[in-house]
């Protein structure tokens, strides 16, 4: 397990923000390309900030070999303040000449949305989708993308983006499934504050049921890195 904690989300996000841009340099040099899944929430937005502001420039990073995607979104419009796209565009991918970037389309139906993204995915890779990199959150209660305890995109092995219905949040989201998800080369977790420390423990110390704390569900093949802040290290042993 790659665990790194941090003093505070401010280091955690330059150091979120260095890996993002050492994987699309060596990326860009093996492929011609970087292909990363962002992740939503509040968490990340530091690390798009510093990303846009310290390596925005064409001396940092080729951005136009940069290929921008979403781990889930939320069923709501592209300019509505929930949007992760919003998020992700105000911090980052509107300061930055991204090559391309790939929105789910939280406005129109759900599984019509989920099954736009998954063509998409499909005709940009080629076939099976492999990023080079995804940055994924972690809730409260253990979920990570928009995979939630014992919701039913859990299960989903046959595609690689699926609406799921969030009953305790009466709402849809749509969200990369865990085939998709593992089948990257690079995950990393960026997780920060006290309210995680619980879940952390449980998902990184204790034998707990995946169904229970989704993000026990991410295992690529070279395991997941976790960008941590001492809040949320803090019921580590
Ligand atoms: C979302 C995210 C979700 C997020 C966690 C953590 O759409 O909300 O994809 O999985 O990463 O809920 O959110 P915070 O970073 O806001 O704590």
């Amino acid at each position: 397990m790659n665990l790194r904690i941090y003093r505070d989300v401010l280091d955690l996000s330059e150091a979120a923000a260095h890996l993002f841009v050492e994987e699309a340099r060596r990326s860009i040099v093996e492929t011609g390309r970087f292909t990363v899944a962002l992740a939503g929430g509040s968490t990340p937005k530091r690390a798009y900030e510093i990303l846009a502001t310290e390596y925005g420039g064409p001396e940092d990073l080729d951005w136009s070999r940069v290929h921008a995607f979403f781990g889930d979104e939320r069923t709501v419009p592209p300019d509505h303040g929930d949007s992760n796209y919003r998020m992700a565009r105000e911090a980052l991918l509107s300061r930055v000449p991204a090559g391309s970037v790939h929105r789910m389309h939280g406005e129109l139906d759900p599984s019509e949305a989920a099954t736009l993204y998954e063509e998409e995915l499909e005709a940009f890779f080629g076939g099976s989708p492999a990023f080079n990199l995804i940055l994924l959150g972690i809730g409260e209660d253990g979920h990570t993308a928009s995979l939630f305890p014992r919701t039913p995109a859990l299960d989903v092995r046959d595609h690689w983006v699926i609406e799921n219905s969030v009953e305790k949040f009466g709402t849809i989201r749509l969200t990369l499934t865990v085939p998709a998800i593992n089948a990257a080369r690079r995950v990393a977790f960026l997780v920060a504050g006290e309210g995680k420390a619980e879940a952390l423990k449980e998902i990184l110390e204790r034998n707990v049921d995946p169904y229970d704390y989704p993000a026990k569900l991410v295992s690529p093949a070279d395991g997941p890195d976790w960008f941590v802040d001492r809040t949320a290290a803090g019921l580590l042993d």
